[in-house]
């Protein structure tokens, strides 16, 4: 992955800065608060240096999905007053991203101001990837400063089309994920293990495919491991099982042996007759899941078989849950996964979506070395795809 250029490359001083941020934040069904503002958090070191160094600062974020269309429940400004409250300063709120008013605002703005710009994806142009809206963006500003790393495996307008107008850099936030992202791909310490679990095999086809010619171990957990279960001829009950994943589960299992990395599957299992919290719960041997249970969670002995692995490694990525982890009795595997790795020295890095939620509810995330805020973006950079957002800043050596 080559370098890119960031924004201690370029002198921000008194210029209008362009920053895309991903404050794509989940928001409470009930009440529409923000449950989650570790996306507004990660950005603040970027943000902060832009204002200390005399940036005109214009932050722009897609939130949600609301297809090119204006949604109340999705206006920005519940984010930029959570920005205020936690950098201390006053932030502008535009009305929309593009537009006279627009420009009128940036006009006026001061060295050090902070404008945020309406949710960009009120306009379809902007996952259109449309060249006009690209070019109305960065007509607002001198430079472009890229610190959406969630956003980086999307080609929009606001992450790929407004950079070729602008000198494009990264921001503090894109560099450490990126960085954290490389070590795993490309200089990893040995012994390297990836823990993986999820719902479906067929989300984790191109991570399983790549990670296993890079680690040294593999542990599956989670749903999937069920698919990979019955490709080697056991008994999964309900469990849910991709019969078009099987053949591939097998050549992986099989490419697992020829590679000398062992993918390691649940010795044990939690099992239940129904996926519900009030649901009594039973651990049985792998080799003996009755036909009427569903795998909810890996068991005791698998627990102890991964940790005693993971202990003897110096590099762990850990992408997707080991089970039905939203209902707390089949949560086990996953929270135990999460303790160990918070207590090790190794260096821990943690795949974004689901799996930082859990290290971040459980007050982790500070004893992980990285954890992602890209669920999407994380994924297509360990399953070895450039992202057009990063591929769009310019080289460090440009
Ligand atoms: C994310 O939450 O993964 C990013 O903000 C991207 O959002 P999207 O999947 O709606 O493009």
């Amino acid at each position: 992955m080559t370098s890119k250029k960031t924004i201690r490359d370029v002198d921000v001083g008194g210029k209008r800065v362009l920053a895309r941020v991903d404050f794509n934040v989940p928001l409470d069904i009930n009440t529409g608060a923000i449950s989650d503002d570790s996306r507004i958090r990660a950005s603040l070191p970027t943000i902060e240096y832009l204002v200390e160094h005399k940036g005109k600062v214009i932050l722009c974020s897609h939130l949600g999905r609301p297809e090119g269309k204006v949604v109340e429940t999705l206006r920005v400004a519940p984010i930029a007053e959570r920005l205020s409250q936690l950098i201390g300063l006053p932030v502008k709120i535009a009305e929309d991203c593009i537009g006279a008013e627009v420009e009128k605002m940036v006009k006026g703005l001061r060295e050090g101001d902070i404008l945020f710009l309406e949710n960009l994806r009120f306009h379809p142009e902007e996952e259109a990837n449309d060249p006009r809206f690209g070019h109305q963006l960065a007509g607002l500003a001198d430079i472009y400063v890229n610190d959406a790393f969630g956003t980086a495996h999307r080609a929009h307008a606001s992450t790929v089309g407004v950079a070729s107008h602008l000198p494009a850099v990264s921001g503090f936030l894109m560099e450490s994920e990126l960085e954290a992202m490389n070590t795993l791909l490309n200089a990893p310490e040995r012994p390297f293990a990836c823990l993986i679990g999820g719902a479906k095999v067929s989300d984790k086809i191109g991570l399983l495919q790549n990670m296993l010619r890079k680690v040294d171990i593999l542990l599956v957990g989670g749903g999937m491991a069920a698919t990979f279960l019955r490709a080697q001829g056991y008994e999964v009950g309900l469990s849910s099982v991709e019969e078009d994943k099987l053949g591939l589960s097998k050549e992986l299992l099989q490419e697992a042996e020829e590679q000398k990395a062992p993918l390691l599957l649940p010795i044990d299992v939690v099992v239940a007759e129904q996926i519900r919290d009030d649901a009594e719960v039973k651990t049985v041997p792998t080799t003996e899941v009755p036909q009427n249970v569903h795998i909810v969670d890996i068991g005791p002995q698998t627990i102890k078989l991964f940790s005693c692995e993971l202990r003897k490694c110096c590099t762990i990525m850990w992408n997707g849950p080991m089970g039905v982890y939203e209902i707390p009795e089949f949560g086990e595997g996953t929270r135990s996964m999460a303790r160990l790795l918070s207590s090790l020295a190794a260096t821990t890095i943690v795949g974004g979506g689901s799996t930082a939620e859990i290290v971040g509810e459980m007050g982790l995330a500070h004893k992980m070395t990285h954890v992602s805020t890209g669920g999407g973006a994380s994924l297509r950079l360990l399953e070895g795809v450039t992202l057009p957002g990063v591929e769009a800043l310019l080289d460090k050596e440009q």
